[in-house]
């Protein structure tokens, strides 16, 4: 291992994390990495399932010198639209990572779904494959809110994916969205009381935001006001934790013992190593943390991943980084991060973030008790301001 200048006493926990790149159909907000399948092949081709199983396995195999011997406590398979792939090849997968890293017995195991491929018997069919959690692609229960939003399932479908979710897996998310074009705070509290009354352990739910380089940056919709939209978030905390459903992170929503570990092991600022089509990963060794990106573009990735090599990029994150990168994830957090975190995980003394964390108590932003560094209410709305905070000069 090359030398660096950072001081980790030991690794943080590590979680794997399996990018499939495909979708039905592009939705006009969405900046993942993510492919019409119909525009990248001829309509009637075969998702390539094999090829890329192929492709993630020598992905993995050639990955395995940087995390040997270190448990893996988690997998995500995200995209992407991972349940156009069949419980077949998903059964594969999992099979292909057990037979090649240690995966805990009583691993979380991840798979997004999206409603629009619901098929009866499918979902059941991921569960027997090994897969322990659903999340489920909802959005929103309104059809015309959907049809805005550009996705290939209505609220029928919806319900039905969730119904089945719930029928097939101990535990389940619901992706939702808020602050959709045309939406007002009846339709927001009316989509948020129907995935309630599912109860679901788990909720995302996502402000839409624009991104760039997607259509609706382009040909921006007519969204809510930003006052409308923090009222909608007042009504969705608040409507989640009468139901049970505490906010853990700024978008996350659960019943106790329903928390997203892997997500967490994120926001604590664990390690991950990712595979498949543009996969990032974050991985800490005894001086530095390095973070590979695999190549974007799924023909190129199957091709260069077979080749035994799909790494475009494996920049070092600098000490000058590294307070900043921890607040993005830590602070998101309703509990935070001990201060004893912030030395292990980024292997920097805490005069690295004394004056800052001065600068957030004296904003009210944080809190600090016994070594335990909370964002206050304040904070949490004022997020992005509180983590530049920790920004290098
Ligand atoms: C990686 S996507 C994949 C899930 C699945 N493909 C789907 O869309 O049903 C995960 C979630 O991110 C959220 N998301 C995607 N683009 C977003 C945007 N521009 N603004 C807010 N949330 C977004 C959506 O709720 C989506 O379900
Ligand atoms: S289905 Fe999900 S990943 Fe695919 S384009 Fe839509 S939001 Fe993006």
């Amino acid at each position: 291992m090359r030398p660096g200048t950072l001081q980790l006493q030991s690794l943080p926990p590590l979680s794997l994390y399996v990018h499939l790149p495909w979708c039905l159909k592009k939705c006009p907000y969405c900046d993942f990495n993510s492919h019409e399948w119909t525009a990248t092949a001829g309509a009637n081709e075969a998702l390539p399932e094999a090829r890329y199983l192929d492709a993630l396995r020598a992905d993995l195999t050639a990955s395995l010198p940087l995390i040997w011997g270190r448990p893996v406590h988690s997998v995500f398979i995200g995209g992407g639209t991972p349940s156009l792939f069949s419980p077949a090849a998903i059964d594969r997968l999992l099979g292909d990572i057990r037979s090649l890293v240690r995966l805990d017995a009583d691993a979380e195991i991840t798979l997004e779904a999206n409603p629009g491929t619901f098929e009866k018997d499918r979902f059941r069919a991921f569960r027997e494959a090994g897969v322990t959690r659903l999340s489920i692609g909802v959005q929103s229960f309104n059809d015309q809110h959907l049809k805005a939003l550009g996705r290939v399932h209505d609220a029928n479908q919806a319900k039905a994916a969730v119904e089945e979710a719930a029928r097939s897996f101990d535990t389940f998310n619901l992706d939702i969205m808020y602050a959709l074009p045309g939406q007002s705070l009846a339709d927001c509290e009316k989509d948020i009381r129907t995935a309630l009354s599912f109860a679901p352990p788990h909720i995302s739910i996502y402000h839409l935001t624009l991104e760039p380089n997607t259509y609706f940056a382009k040909y921006p919709p007519a969204l809510p006001q930003e006052d409308d939209a923090w009222d909608m978030l007042d009504l969705i905390t608040d409507t989640t934790a009468r139901a049970g459903l505490g906010r853990y992170e700024v978008s996350a929503y659960a019943r106790e013992g329903h928390r997203c570990w892997h997500n967490l092991n994120y926001w604590q600022f664990g390690d991950y190593l990712g595979i498949g089509a543009g996969a990032h990963s974050k991985l800490s060794f005894a001086h530095r943390i390095g973070r590979p990106v695999r190549v974007r573009d799924p023909r190129l990735y199957m091709e260069r991943a077979l080749a035994g090599d799909a790494v475009v990029s494996a920049d070092e994150v600098s000490r000058k980084q590294l307070p900043f990168e921890f607040m993005l994830n830590a602070l998101r957090l309703r509990d935070g991060f001990t201060l004893q975190q912030f030395t292990e995980r980024t292997g920097l003394p805490l005069s690295s973030i004394d004056q800052a964390l001065q600068q957030a108590q004296d904003q009210g932003w944080v809190t600090l008790d016994a070594s335990w560094v909370r964002p206050t209410a304040r904070g949490f709305d004022f997020l992005s301001d509180l983590q530049s905070l920790f920004l290098a000069d």
